[in-house]
């Protein structure tokens, strides 16, 4: 209750000071982004999902996901994409892909991150998102397949 009343550039100083505290900066971001999608593209079943798409332009991919999750883990703003309608046109994702892309992700983490305290923090913000994009692709589990 007591962040109720605080400006946007108030809360948003708050949380890159907490995430700074952790040891999350633009370099461990950049760190993060680079290292995971090289784990990516070495993937067996995500590789040439990724490959398919982007092709040997990475560079732009890799610096829209750095401006992504520096909005997301410390409210920097940089990031205008949108990212439902992208992953909807992904007509050769499952849904259990999502589990993959979560595992190497956390995997990631485990490998670089600066503090313990860095990972739940990533992975809980990374679940969420997932969660949404495979609501959006998929719909509801209870709802298909006349389950309600
Ligand atoms: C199986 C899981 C996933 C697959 C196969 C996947 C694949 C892709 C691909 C191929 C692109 C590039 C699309 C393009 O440039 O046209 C993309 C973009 C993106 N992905 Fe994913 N993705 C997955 C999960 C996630 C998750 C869990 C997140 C976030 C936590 C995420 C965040 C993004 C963002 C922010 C973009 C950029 C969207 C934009 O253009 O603004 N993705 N993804």
């Amino acid at each position: 209750m007591e962040n109720v009343n605080l400006t946007a550039l108030e809360r948003r100083k708050i949380i890159q000071q907490n995430a700074l505290n952790m040891g999350i900066n633009d370099e461990f971001i950049s760190k993060l982004v680079d290292t995971f999608y090289d784990h990516v593209r070495k993937h067996d079943r995500l590789g040439p999902i990724f490959d398919d798409i982007i092709g040997d332009n990475w560079t732009p991919h890799l610096l829209k996901m750095k401006s992504f999750w520096s909005s997301v883990a410390m409210n920097s703003g940089t990031y205008s994409g949108q990212p439902v309608p992208v992953h909807r046109k992904l007509t050769n994702v499952r849904e259990a892909d999502f589990d993959i892309w979560l595992s190497l992700f956390e995997k990631t983490l485990i490998e670089i991150a600066p503090t313990e305290e860095v990972i739940p923090y990533f992975m809980e913000r990374a679940a969420r998102i997932a969660q949404s994009l495979q609501l959006s692709m998929f719909g509801v589990p209870e709802l298909r397949q006349g389950r309600l």
